[in-house]
């Protein structure tokens, strides 16, 4: 049995003149999840997510006290919490307790240059993380280029881990989604790709395909 595909579609990238209908554009278009990157204490994000409720709202955490977060967000509807694991080795605990107390999954993120061996102890803890996010750019803005070396800790996680939910961020598309794929990621972040395309839903579903094919 593999793991399921989750294609989603990174925010990031949207008009953010219009972003519940550019949200609406993906849902339409065979997203799974939407993913949301989020920088700064920004208050409006989670009055976008309280819009939300009724999609998969994948919350990437790129900020130095992901705790402060938890409940904001856990209140405005957020369905994924992933934190990165570079600022949290002090408190990961206290931020999963908190993170499933208010009704989110948790996931942890690394950086291109952060050793996978750092985010075992939160997948196999008593109260483990439900997702690994491997950054496959520097994280900070889309449009980059996707780093083919990244692959081998997907590689090292899936051979680990059958049935964890692995995601990929930065740099994925069309050209990229094969090697991500056979390396075992089953949930794909992709910004530029998919919102710069004439038809996103004809990109989603070749990236799901790749994942199905993949996983087989
Ligand atoms: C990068 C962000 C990504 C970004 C991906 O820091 O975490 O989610 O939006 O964009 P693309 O797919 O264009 O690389
Ligand atoms: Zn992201």
């Amino acid at each position: 049995m593999g793991v399921e595909a989750k294609i989603a579609p990174s925010m990031l990238s949207s008009d953010f003149a219009n972003l519940a209908s550019e949200a609406q554009r993906m849902l339409h278009s065979g997203a799974d999840w939407l993913h949301m990157d989020i920088m700064a204490l920004c208050p409006k994000s989670y009055n976008w997510c309280s819009s939300y409720r009724e999609a998969y709202l994948d919350c990437h955490l790129m900020v130095t006290n992901p705790l402060a977060y938890v409940e904001p967000f856990g209140k405005a509807g957020a369905s994924g919490f992933t934190f990165h694991v570079e600022v949290s080795k002090d408190n990961w605990q206290e931020l999963v307790e908190n993170i499933k107390a208010k009704g989110m999954r948790p996931g942890v993120a690394l950086k291109p240059g952060t050793p996978i061996e750092e985010v075992y102890p939160l997948v196999e803890g008593n109260n483990p993380v439900e997702m690994v996010l491997v950054m496959t750019v520097e994280p900070g803005f889309g449009g980059q280029k996707f780093m083919p070396e990244t692959m081998d800790k997907v590689r090292a996680l899936r051979k680990k881990y059958p049935s964890l939910d692995i995601e990929v961020d930065g740099g994925l598309g069309p050209s990229t989604i094969d090697a991500a794929a056979s390396a075992g990621a089953n949930c794909i972040v992709a910004g530029s790709s998919v919102f710069g395309a004439p038809e996103p839903a004809h990109v989603i579903k070749l990236m799901r395909k790749s994942v199905e094919d993949a996983q087989q």
